[in-house]
Order: structure tokens, then C-alpha cells, then sequence
């Protein structure tokens, strides 16, 4: 049985779909991915959607589909993780008390949630499937032909040990983590192995784009529209995958941010969006092992803190001071949420008396009660000047000049490579993290905010101390400097 004569036959999916006429483009899809045979009418859609002549003459092991947003892609990935379960046989390829695992992978707890209603509703409605269901809980369905459909988020870490007969990866151009920058090629590249010994294992890879890098877009890039290629990738905009979404909906968005709009909904790789540092500004910067700097009586310290109320962003806060021409960072910490906030001001203003810092900076939006708990505490809260998007972009040339110590936190190491520029309509540029759950900047934040204070301070003293010997540049160290920078 097909997965298309599954879809067609009233016994099983035919009720899950109002009208099979609006889904078309989607069973050429899977036409596509499973070597099905295919209709004039067909093959020129199938042509629209990948760039190429001839359909894939056997089941495609690896394929990426470049989405809209609304198009259908998580009921597809849940209609093709039921077709799998029940309709394959893996046992050849299983051993004895072996589980082939049907991975899902989501890019959060909501989306994941999203797709489970899906496969429930998928399983529970064809009785017969019901009935292989043998154990079933929150994240997974176990049946009683050894497989399992599991389903997880990118901050997944356990695929290792495990035989995943298909690993479907929905949204992945959104994979965030808070312990790795590239999640996505993480977990590909522990998935791969897992699925060795599978003849015929299938890794599908479903997102709307987002910038122009990543597993996505390098799969784009390779193997878009080439014909011989064995990794097959579909490209399609929301209405031609799922025509009952508005084209006014499509009009108002592209009228309000034409850029984003034509990645969710045309399903256009951004162009406006770019990693905002180099990997290898950060990684030279870091002391490798070096977690905290205590503080010396020689050194003046600055401070910046990004404050939050404890119930969903981090509280942090950075100490920095300059040595000679260098810009170093000696502590970077986040109380992570839940916390009571008067509790982390408190402790914060104790560590900030350690380095004999009384005032602290931070955003200009933090709400008054931050004030008034640092100045209980006998610390002036001073508003930056500067936006979170300048405090960034001014010290992209700190790091560009390699006059930076920053600390091995791996947390911070994440934010900094995660951060992204993007180049508004007005031409001006700002940096912030990446959408999506699981990717923040609290910790970037404080630490380029309080390497910032330190530039802006000599800037604005016109002369710089050399903080080793204590004395003040002379004009010409001062010339040299800047012929250096
Ligand atoms: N071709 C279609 N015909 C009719 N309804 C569709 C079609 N494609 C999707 N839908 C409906 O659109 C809604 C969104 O589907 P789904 O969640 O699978 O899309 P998605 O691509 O994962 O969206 P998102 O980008 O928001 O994650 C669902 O209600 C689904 O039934
Ligand atoms: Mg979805």
C-alpha cells in the first residue's frame, strides 16, 4: 500500500482531509519522496516545485522542503510518520528486541505538541492503527510492530544508542539551543549514524527559510534543481502548497515587513540576515578554562546589567576593565528564570561592591523598580545611552581588533555566535538573537554593554591610560593605536 492509496481510501486517511483538491501539490510531494508514479499534470508541478525534469526514480533517502508558513508542513510530517509506522516493515532490518524509532524533531515544546495532536488524531481515527498502539504518553507512541514515533525538540541530546528508521526534522531552520550555536548540524550528524543500518531510511528535513546559512540552505544550495542529485529539495510558497490561506493575509504581511514576509510566505532564504560575528573573533577571544577574573586594586572596573522580572528572561550582569590596550571581561552571570528580582540585586550589588563598583549600567526600558533596588542596595542604575542593537555594533570593532579577553562561559560563547544582523528598510542595520524559542542574548548583552562602557570612557576622556604601568599614553603611543585600529 502507498502512501497515496492510504490518503484515497475512506477506511483510513480520506477523513482527515475536507477536500482532497486543496492538498494536490502536497501528493506530488510525496509522490516525489516516494517514487510514485506521476501524471502529466503532476510532473509540471513537480517541475515548478524543485528545479527539475525527471521525478526521483526510487524512494529519496534525504529530502528538504523550503516551505511557507501555513502550507501543511506539520500534518504532512505527522501523515508521513503514521504512513511509516504502520505501512513499512522495518523487522528485516530490526534485530531481535530492537526499536526502529520514527524520530520527529520540532523546534519547541509548542510546535512538537502541535504535531502529537496530529499523529493522535491520525491514529486514533483509523481503528486499526488504534489497535497497534501499545503505550503512548506525552513525547512518544509505541506500536506493537517495534517501532516507536518520537517526538522532541532541537535541545535533544540522547539520539545516540539509537536505530531511527526516519528522522523527520520539522521547522529546522528554527532549531535553537542554549548549549550550541549550529543544533541543527549537531543533530544531523548524530542522526545520521543512527540510521546506518536502515536500508532506505528517511531523512526529511521541512522548514520555511530563514537566513542563508545552515543545513537548510547549504541542502538549497547543493541540490536545488539538480537533477541527478540523490538528496531531492522542494521550494514552495504557502499558497502553492496550501491554496485556503488568503492572499490578502500574504498581501498585509508583505505590505508591513516585505523582507520577512517573502521568507514566510514566498519561502525566500533572507538576504537582509547574517550571523553578526565570526566564529573566529569570539573563539580567539576566549581563555579557554577561565570562568570568573577576580578583582585587582590596579584595574577600574565598569558594569552592565540587563535586568529581568524572574519570570522568563535571565537577570545578568558583566564586570570589565582595560589593561594596556586590552579589553577584558572578568565576570558574566545570569540567574536564570524562576528567581524573586530584589533577591539577584541584592546579590549582584554585593559582587559589584567586591570589584568596588557602586553604579551599574543597563537598558533604558527596565522598569523603575530596578533603580529602586540597586539604589536600596547602594548602587546608582545609570541608563545606557546606547540601544542594545548600538552596544552590539559598537563593539563589533573590539572584536575585529583582537583586543578582547572574554571568558570561557559556554552560555555566552552560544549568544555571541547566535547573534544576528539584520538591514532594516531604513538601510540602518540592527543586531539582535535569532526568533524562535530557546535563543536569547541576556548574557551577550551585559558583556558587550560593559565592554562598550570601557571604549566609550576612554573615548570620552580623549587620553588612555596604560592601566599596567599606570601612566598616560603619550600622543604618539596614542597615534600608533589608531594606526592599529
Ligand atoms: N493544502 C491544504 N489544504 C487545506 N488545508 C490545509 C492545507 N495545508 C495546510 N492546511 C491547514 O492549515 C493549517 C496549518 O497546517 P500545518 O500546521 O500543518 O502547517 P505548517 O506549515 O506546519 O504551519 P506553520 O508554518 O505555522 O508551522 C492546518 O489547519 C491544516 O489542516
Ligand atoms: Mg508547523
Amino acid at each position: 500500500m502507498t502512501i497515496i492509496d492510504c490518503v484515497n481510501d475512506p477506511q483510513l486517511f480520506r477523513p482527515l482531509f475536507k477536500s482532497l483538491d486543496t492538498w494536490r501539490t502536497w501528493f506530488v510531494v510525496l509522490k516525489a519522496i516516494f517514487a510514485l508514479p506521476m501524471t502529466e499534470e503532476d510532473l509540471v508541478l513537480f517541475r515548478h516545485l524543485t528545479g527539475r525534469t525527471k521525478p526521483p526514480r526510487e524512494q529519496v533517502q534525504e529530502g528538504w522542503f523550503i516551505k511557507g508558513r501555513r502550507a501543511g508542513g506539520s500534518f504532512i510530517v505527522a501523515l508521513i510518520a503514521v504512513f511509516l509506522a504502520c505501512f513499512q516493515n522495518y523487522k528485516p532490518h530490526l534485530a531481535l528486541g530492537e526499536r526502529g524509532i520514527i524520530m520527529i524533531i520540532a523546534a519547541d515544546r509548542k510546535q512538537s505538541r502541535v504535531i502529537m495532536r496530529y499523529l493522535s488524531a491520525m491514529l486514533q481515527s483509523v481503528p486499526m492503527l488504534a489497535a497497534m498502539i501499545v503505550r503512548q504518553d506525552a513525547e512518544s507512541i509505541e506500536l506493537d510492530n517495534s517501532i516507536v514515533i518520537e517526538i522532541t525538540t532541537a535541545n535533544y541530546r540522547t539520539i545516540r544508542g539509537y536505530t531511527v528508521v526516519a528522522a523527520l526534522c520539522d521547522e529546522i531552520a528554527f532549531w535553537r539551543s542554549e548549549e550550541s550555536a549550529n543544533p541543527a548540524e549537531e543533530i544531523l550528524a548524530a542522526l545520521r549514524p543512527a540510521m546506518a543500518t536502515i536500508p532506505g531510511a528517511l531523512l526529511l528535513g521541512l522548514s520555511s527559510p530563514y537566513k542563508r546559512s545552515g543545513p537548510l540552505y547549504n541542502a538549497y544550495k547543493r541540490h536545488y534543481g539538480h537533477g541527478e542529485s540523490p538528496v531531492l529539495v522542494i521550494q514552495a510558497a504557502t499558497r502553492t502548497m496550501n491554496p485556503t490561506v488568503p492572499q490578502r493575509v500574504i498581501d498585509d504581511a508583505m505590505e508591513r515587513d516585505p523582507a520577512a514576509a517573502s521568507a514566510e510566505y514566498l519561502a525566500q532564504f533572507r538576504s537582509d540576515v547574517g550571523s553578526f560575528l565570526e566564529v573566529e573573533l569570539i573563539e580567539r577571544a576566549i581563555e579557554p578554562g577561565r570562568r570568573e577574573r577576580p578583582p585587582q586594586d590596579r584595574f577600574r572596573y565598569v558594569s552592565f546589567t540587563d535586568p529581568s522580572g524572574g519570570s522568563h528572561d535571565s537577570f545578568t550582569l558583566a564586570i570589565a576593565h582595560a589593561e594596556g590596550d586590552r579589553y577584558v571581561l572578568d565576570v558574566c552571570r545570569a540567574v536564570k528564570p524562576p528567581f524573586d528580582p530584589s533577591s539577584v540585586v541584592k546579590e549582584y550589588a554585593a559582587l559589584l561592591k567586591i570589584y568596588r563598583l557602586y553604579e551599574v549600567t543597563g537598558d533604558h526600558y527596565s522598569g523603575e523598580w530596578v533603580r529602586e533596588s540597586f539604589s536600596k542596595c547602594g548602587i546608582t542604575y545609570r541608563h545606557s545611552e546606547l540601544t542594545k542593537s548600538e552596544l552590539y555594533l559598537e563593539s563589533l570593532p573590539l572584536f575585529s581588533q583582537g583586543c578582547i579577553d572574554l571568558l570561557d562561559i559556554r552560555a555566552l560563547t552560544v549568544e555571541l555566535m547566535q547573534l544576528e544582523r539584520r538591514t532594516g528598510r531604513s538601510g540602518r542595520d540592527t543586531v539582535d538573537h535569532p526568533p524562535g524559542a530557546g535563543s536569547r542574548d541576556d548574557l551577550a548583552n551585559s558583556c558587550c554593554g560593559a565592554l562598550t562602557l570601557l571604549a566609550e570612557s576612554e573615548r570620552r576622556t580623549g587620553y588612555m591610560v596604560n592601566f599596567v604601568t599606570g601612566k598616560i599614553l603619550t600622543e604618539r603611543e596614542l597615534w600608533k593605536r589608531s594606526l592599529l585600529s
